[in-house]
């Protein structure tokens, strides 16, 4: 096994999209940034150096971190960010895992530009690979390019203020279709040769959009998610949420020429009115093709952008490989602990408000689960310190998520989508610091249901740490005496992110058995921000092998509150 050591200078750079110079936070220049290539089994050191004015981190969404909870790289979760012309070293091990997974700021919105791809190959080469080998592998990252100044619209999230992104990006890369953006050549180009097979690495790093992607006269053979792999499945349009990676197969069989592949997001903030586009489209040119002058690409046809029925059924078609020796199969049937969590909204008072009269200039919206938002406990330390510490003190600053709604209702009547101001028909919630514990090998169920209080959005949940196995997904209100028996306890798709489908539900499991604390949330940006996010606390087990070790020595100090 190797050890793979990159740089990471984080900076402001000025770029040019949309006719507008913006000052973007970028990691050595590059949007997006760096490509990690390992292998199974290797180690990665990341040096970062943080030019940039922001507090940072960095975090490694999907990379277990076994035993290594401490490089996590959540502020002031697992460490204290790093502070403006600082640097720290994170150093971490792939493995038993292979496939796309990618690395991202754990700073809500410098994520939008500070992120790139992690990608894991097997052990034994390409030819282990359980699917033919393809002639090149190509990551796709879709993105979004804000026309705002993301800083303020963090803050602006809690104060009620309007969002705007600018565009969809494909490989950090606008298309042709918005203003300034050029030709479709200024787009992404993917070459490909006659009859070649290529792996996609497929992955979402926008904050709020779900995409769909198509290519023209192609199909794709999805094969991993998640890195894991995946029953083959063989469909003509993506559905990936933000947080999640798809590989997926494509093989050059078309007639050789130009077309166009569209990433389309199909639940999104408000476009920018300057530029009302939302797509975006590179091509896939066929070498050797000499198209004639003012030839336009293939286009695909798209899904309709609110039709969520696609994405539904992309995600309820992948179903996990089995005999790979990475499958952790069998599925643990003795469940140890139940969760059912909603997901919602829910208005909190503002600050020196006494909220009375319930005027809706006094209150704000907060993401919800089981109706609590989340809050980041006012202490100087990270939460993870004060663990491996054992200290009492940071259970008082913690709240335990209830393991079901406080109330029982019909989460997705329609009736409860808010028409106008969206205040007026939200309840008054609570903020705190939502944790929950698990004795080292619990299994874990959880229900996550969506509410038509999050007016029909659909919610990719991540949790840290762990993988976990998604038995089933629905429509509707879950409902036990019905829908456990449709759980599939043979081939579940193993996801570290899953999709909760607007006004439906999804069951998953998993094992606690990675001690330490992890952050277990919606992978949108604004419910980061907005609060949905718990603490999933693992204990330590009884032998050192299953025990949190000591800190990195060069652990980054906190700034004093
Ligand atoms: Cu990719 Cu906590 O996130």
């Amino acid at each position: 096994a190797a050890v793979v050591e990159h740089t990471f200078i984080v900076s402001q750079v000025k770029m040019t999209h949309l006719c507008n110079e913006t000052l973007v936070t970028l990691v050595n220049g590059q949007f997006p940034g760096p490509a990690i290539e390992v292998t199974d089994g290797d180690s990665v050191t990341v040096h970062v150096v943080n030019k940039s004015p922001y507090d940072l981190t960095i975090h490694w969404h999907g990379v277990k971190q076994q035993l290594n909870c401490w490089a996590d790289g959540v502020p002031m979760i697992t460490q204290c960010p790093i502070l403006p012309n600082h640097n720290f070293t994170y150093k971490f091990n792939v493995a038993g895992q292979e496939g796309t997974l990618w690395w991202h700021a754990h700073v809500a919105f410098l994520q939008a530009t500070v992120h790139g791809a992690l990608v894991i190959r097997p052990r034994h080469g390409a030819s282990s690979y359980p699917f033919p080998k393809p002639h090149k592998e190509i990551p796709i990252i879709l993105g979004e390019w804000w026309q705002m100044d993301l800083e303020r619209a963090d803050w602006g999230i809690a104060h009620g203020v309007d969002l705007y992104f600018g565009a969809s990006t494909i490989n950090g890369k606008l298309g042709d279709l918005y203003n300034c953006s050029g030709s479709i050549e200024d787009g992404y180009v993917l070459d490909v040769e006659p009859g070649k097979t290529y792996l996609l690495r497929v992955i979402n790093a926008a904050l709020f959009a779900e995409y769909y992607l198509k290519i023209a006269g192609h199909k794709f053979t999805v094969v991993a998610s998640d890195a894991n792999y995946v029953t083959p499945y063989t469909t003509d349009v993506i559905a990936i949420a933000p947080g999640e990676t798809m590989d997926a197969l494509v093989v050059a069989d078309a007639a050789p020429g130009r077309y166009y592949m569209v990433a389309l997001p199909n639940q999104s903030p408000e476009p920018d009115p300057q530029s009302p586009v939302l797509i975006t489209r590179g091509i896939v040119q066929y070498r050797r093709v000499q198209a004639p002058a003012g030839d336009t690409p293939v286009s695909p046809e798209m899904p309709d952008q609110d039709d969520l029925m696609p994405s539904l059924h992309f995600h309820a078609n992948l179903t996990g490989l089995l005999h790979h020796p990475h499958q952790p199969t069998p599925v643990p049937t003795q469940v140890d602990e139940r969760l059912f969590i909603t997901l919602g909204l829910g208005t909190v008072c503002r600050r020196g408000h006494s909220c009375k009269r319930s005027q809706s200039n006094e209150t704000f919206t907060v993401a919800t689960m089981n109706n609590i938002s989340f809050q980041q406990p006012a202490v100087a330390t990270p939460l993870l310190k004060l663990h491996y510490h054992n200290t009492n003190r940071m259970d008082m600053l913690l709240q335990e998520l209830p393991d079901k709604a406080p109330r029982v209702f019909n989460y997705t009547d329609p009736a409860l989508i808010p028409p106008g101001p969206k205040e007026a028909k939200l309840e008054p919630t609570s903020k705190a610091a939502l944790a929950r514990r698990f004795r080292h090998g619990t299994v874990v169920e959880v229900v996550f249901q969506g509410t038509a209080l999050l007016q029909s959005e659909s919610n990719p949940m991540h949790l840290h740490g762990h993988d976990v196995f998604v038995l089933a997904q629905g429509e509707g209100n879950y409902d036990a005496a019905r829908d456990v028996a449709r759980y599939n306890l043979v081939n579940p798709a193993i996801k570290n992110t899953v999709h909760v489908p607007r006004l439906g539900w999804v069951a998953i499991r998993f094992v606690a058995d990675n001690p330490g604390i992890w952050y277990m949330h919606c992978h949108f940006g604004f419910h980061l921000t907005m609060g949905m996010v718990a603490l999933f606390i693992v204990e330590d087990g009884l032998t050192t092998d299953t025990s949190l070790p000591a800190p990195p020595a060069d652990f980054p100090s906190c700034r004093h509150i």
